[in-house]
């Protein structure tokens, strides 16, 4: 059956992996994750966010691996930075971080051809409440999302347990921004909502490799993309927060490629 299922693109235009696939995204993944791990205790008040993209440039290289991001579509940095009310595609420079900030990281790896991606949100100092607890939620929603994941299942039952769990909290989700196929390319089909109902959208099957990433904001879901034609922000200027992994779907559920190794991928301080 390999044969039958080698390099299978779905009517969806969804590529299906092969068994032996998944070790590649396992190592790829695990290199990715080992970064954020290793950059957590680097995010402290002071530290400016060019030299948090400067420490994760050495260690992407270190680990002999390539930065995905460095090039790709004029993008300079092996990191985006995103603090506070920035929702994605910060871009990492002389911003200095100040008691209470919240920031994603993001880092994506190529390591032998297969891409790791994945991202977290840290904190320089003590966030206040209300940060915090958007931070939670969308933990907590994109575990939601990913216990979503299996054979049979759809896209849209993922975007539903995200978008349910997010505005039960009385938060709202990112429409502007989805998750995104991944292999041995960094953005293919689908793209992966993080909202949306139940059983609709295109069905799940085993090996299928894909990120889900759901940005959620204290405040409305609306974006606006700053004059550096990458940096997204709230329109209303409310905190945003965002957790990705990068799975691919088992017989059983999934495989979380970008788990920590050190266990860290949920703030400590929540
Ligand atoms: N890592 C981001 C994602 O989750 C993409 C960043 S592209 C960049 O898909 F060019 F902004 F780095
Ligand atoms: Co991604
Ligand atoms: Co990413």
């Amino acid at each position: 059956m390999e044969g039958h299922t080698r390099g299978r693109i779905t009517k969806d235009g969804i590529r299906i992996y092969e068994d032996a696939d998944f070790a590649g995204m396992r190592a790829a993944g695990m290199v990715a994750a080992r970064i954020l791990d290793e950059v957590g205790p680097l995010v402290v008040p002071g530290v400016t966010t060019g030299a948090l993209d400067d420490f994760v440039r050495a260690r992407v290289e270190s680990a002999g691996a390539t930065s995905a991001t460095i090039g790709y579509k004029g993008y300079r940095h092996a990191t985006c930075i995103s603090v506070n009310h920035v929702v994605c595609h910060g871009i990492p420079g002389p911003k200095v971080l100040k008691d209470g900030d919240i920031l994603n990281i993001d880092v994506t790896v190529i390591v032998d051809g297969w891409y790791g991606d994945s991202s977290r949100m840290y904190a320089a100092g003590t966030p206040n409440r209300k940060a915090a607890r958007l931070v939670e939620v969308t933990h907590d929603a994109l575990m939601k999302g990913i216990e979503a994941v299996r054979p049979g299942a759809t896209f849209g039952d993922i975007g539903a347990a995200i978008q349910t769990h997010v505005e039960a909290q009385r938060m709202s989700v990112v429409r502007d921004f989805c998750g995104h196929g991944l292999g041995r390319v960094f953005h293919a089909p689908p793209n992966v909502l993080h909202y949306g109902r139940p059983g609709t959208g295109p069905v799940l099957e085993e090996g299928m490799f894909f990120t889900i990433e759901p940005m959620v904001n204290l405040g409305r879901p609306e974006t606006k993309v700053l004059a550096d034609d990458w940096t997204a922000v709230t329109r209303d200027k409310s905190l945003s927060a965002q957790f990705e992994h990068s799975v691919g779907v088992t017989a059983q559920g999934c495989e979380i490629f970008t788990l920590s190794p050190a266990g860290l991928f949920r703030p400590d301080w929540l």
